[in-house]
């Protein structure tokens, strides 16, 4: 049982609009005991994803974090101490857990709690070979069906989610553009990722950019913002194209809704398919994904873009740089090593 104090982050006011440091507040307090059926953890890397400000807008009433409570999230850990039955000390677990040095978890969650080989950096378990890179893979295979030499467009192609999904894009034959703000994201599509072209919709029109790269149509667009370029894609979709809806955090801070595309009923004229996707669902094939990516990484055909922020007094800070847009890549932010040695067994 480890000794001193367990820092966290509690939930101290809902955002109104995009968040911001002041709706967390910091809390020190006992490492927690783990009862039976439970397991303590030292948590080692927190994801920072959008889709995360849903549970701290929504009340309590409708399933969101009560104020006061700890900020909760998707994130690598150690096993310290266990009294719960298939987990060691020493495994690296991936789960739901707070925002905090150490958590109780009883494997449950969102997403139960999954082991993962200590072979695999627990940042890129987290990301790349976690429920983000989960996402694009799935989003991309299973929900896109793409076919060799079509085109991909897919938008905050420099995020998270979006680098992986534009290169398994390229993996796969396609012809891929992607969207995304300012010079530094696009020069790392273009260079790094070896996309077919990109439009920065911070300098750029984006419909008018799209006409350009896309002459004959966009196959599939891959949405992670919804909005305006949600609309644009939709005009320009090709007979059976598809539009595979993983996000929309241009949705996500809005006090107010905007009212949904104006552009759907294209679909009805191209015989078009927009569906949407789950990463979660696919929690059975997780294993599978993660082969291919991994081999895939280890060929140089895939390149696991990471930003990353350091100490977990820096979680608040780190998650806002989601909606300022300042994050190239995935990310994450580190609040330690691993404290015992890895366990061999994954
Ligand atoms: N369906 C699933 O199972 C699943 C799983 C994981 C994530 N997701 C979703 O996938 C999307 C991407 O997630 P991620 O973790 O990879 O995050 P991310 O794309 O790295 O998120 C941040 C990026 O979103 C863009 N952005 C921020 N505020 C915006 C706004 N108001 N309007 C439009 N764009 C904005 C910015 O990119 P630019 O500067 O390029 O605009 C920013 O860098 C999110 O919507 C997330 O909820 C879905």
């Amino acid at each position: 049982m480890p000794t001193g104090i367990n820092r966290r982050w509690l939930l101290a006011k809902r955002p109104e609009g995009n968040v911001e440091e002041n709706n967390f507040r910091w809390a020190e307090g006992p490492i927690p005991s783990p009862a039976s059926g439970q397991a303590l953890v030292r948590n080692l890397w927190i994801s920072l994803h959008p889709t995360a400000i849903l549970a701290i807008s929504a009340p309590e009433s409708e399933g969101g974090i009560p104020l006061g409570g700890v900020m909760q999230g998707n994130l690598a850990s150690q096993v310290i101490e266990s009294r719960l039955p298939g987990f060691e000390p020493g495994d690296l677990v991936d789960g739901f857990c707070g925002w905090e040095d150490y958590s109780i978890i009883d494997g449950g969650g969102f997403i139960p709690t999954r082991k993962f080989s200590p072979d695999i950096p627990p940042n890129l378990a987290l990301g790349t070979l976690g429920v983000t890179g989960m996402a694009a893979y799935f989003g991309v295979l299973e929900v896109g069906r793409p076919r060799a030499g079509e085109t991909f467009v897919i938008s905050a192609a420099a995020g998270g989610v979006g680098s992986v999904a534009a290169q398994i894009a390229k993996i796969q034959g396609l012809r891929v553009i992607g969207i995304a703000g300012g010079k530094e994201k696009c020069d790392w599509l273009l260079r790094e990722a070896g996309l077919d072209g990109v439009i920065d919709h911070r300098s750029e029109d984006v419909g008018k950019r799209l006409d350009e790269l896309c002459p004959q149509g966009i196959d599939i667009f891959f949405d992670n913002v919804g909005g305006a370029i949600l609309d644009e894609a939709l005009m320009r979709l090709r007979q059976n194209g598809r539009v595979v809806v993983c996000g929309g955090t241009s949705r996500y801070g809005a006090a107010v809704h905007p009212p949904g595309p104006k552009n759907y009923l294209n679909l009805c004229m191209i015989n078009g398919r927009m569906e949407g996707l789950l990463a979660k669902d696919y929690l059975p094939r997780f294993p599978e994904a993660v082969a291919a990516m991994r081999s895939w990484i280890q060929s140089g055909q895939l390149k696991s873009k990471e930003d990353i922020v350091v100490g977990l007094e820096n979680a608040p800070a780190a998650f806002a740089r989601l909606f300022a847009s300042a994050n190239v890549g995935k990310q994450l932010l580190k609040i330690a090593d691993p404290p015992l040695p890895l366990r061999s067994e994954g």
